[in-house]
């Protein structure tokens, strides 16, 4: 038999094998690798859409915290995986969108080494600080942020990191350059918070609205247009006397390059279930997510959204933040 007859069986065999793997698909439980710590809003937004996809999927997914680098450690272990669709990622406006633009050493091209699976959950931005914090509302906190600013402490969850990223544009409209303390993921910055060990936080609104309600440290104001029902009695910033202040992140799952089409249908046909589930989307709703509908969840939705991120946050980071 010639070579080039050989190598066509071997592809075939290949494909059949793909096929068959594909069909059987899943056969044991699926590790959805988050790429912060946990308690955060990664955490969080993965555990509750997750669990309503073990039950369309049949297996468990189980969540991996793999921290560190701003999440880029966790997301670059997506990017390695074996494109079997038994190791996702749940990434995020951070390791997803803006990370190209602190770090030029990236291993992963966001755009290029994932396929889309889909949008899990918007979600706003909440200025929260300490609640012994000596400042009553936001304009107060403006004002003691830029009288303090060489004591006062941010908590992030590291370099490109959504608590990062969107406080670098807070600072910037304060024209203020404060200490900054990064941790494995806002979960662990929140403890922190709590303790009163650092002063405020830009985080995502699902891993902060339980302990704002609860009182143990304070929302000042929500970088949307609107209100959050979730935190119905913080104001927006456009209320609190910072109008251009605006900004809402996003956490959506995504696969490594190369997992066979009908493995990639069955995982996002899961998400867009879990996402228009009632119960589920309510669970999100109540700590202040912003669910999408099936369309918004759809893979084409995310790889469109993955792309006007990275235009609009990499050039900006590039140019904001020097080496
Ligand atoms: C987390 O899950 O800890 C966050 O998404 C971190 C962040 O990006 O601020």
């Amino acid at each position: 038999m010639k070579i080039h007859h050989l190598l066509g069986a071997t592809a075939i065999l290949a494909l059949g094998t793909l096929g068959a793997m594909a069909q059987g698909y899943p056969t044991k439980p699926i590790t959805v690798v988050v790429p912060f710590a946990a308690g955060g809003p990664t955490d969080v937004i993965a555990r509750i859409v997750g669990e309503h996809m073990s039950k369309t999927l049949g297996q468990p997914l189980i969540v991996e915290n793999v921290a560190g680098a701003g999440g880029t450690t966790g997301q670059a272990r997506v990017a390695k995986a074996a494109p079997d669709g038994y190791t996702i990622g749940m990434g995020h406006m951070g390791t997803l969108g803006a990370s190209p633009g602190l770090y030029p050493n990236l291993t992963y091209d966001p755009q290029k080494d994932f396929q889309p699976i889909g949008l899990a959950a918007g979600t706003p931005i909440v200025i929260v600080t300490r609640k012994d914090l000596p400042v009553k509302d936001f304009k107060e906190f403006m004002d003691y942020a830029k009288k303090n600013e060489k004591t006062i402490n941010q908590a992030h969850a590291g370099s490109g990191s959504v608590s990062h990223i969107t406080c670098i544009l807070l600072h910037e409209m304060l024209k203020i350059d404060p200490n900054s303390i990064p941790y494995r993921g806002t979960g662990p910055a929140v403890t922190d918070l709590i303790g009163g060990k650092v002063d405020y936080i830009c985080d995502q609104i699902v891993s902060v609205s339980s302990q704002v309600k609860g009182g143990t440290i304070r929302g000042l104001a929500i970088a949307t247009p609107e209100r959050s029902p979730a935190l119905a009695d913080v104001p927006t910033t456009k209320e609190a006397g910072l109008p251009a202040y605006q900004v809402s992140a996003w956490n959506a799952l995504v696969a490594p390059k190369g997992v066979p089409a009908d493995v990639m249908k069955k995982l996002s046909d899961a998400l867009i279930a879990a996402v228009t589930d009632p119960a589920t989307k309510k669970k999100l709703e109540d700590l202040g997510g912003v669910v999408p509908d099936a369309k918004g969840a759809s893979p084409e939705a995310l790889a469109a959204l993955i792309k006007s991120e990275n235009d609009r946050w990499v050039p900006l980071l590039k140019a904001k933040v020097k080496p």
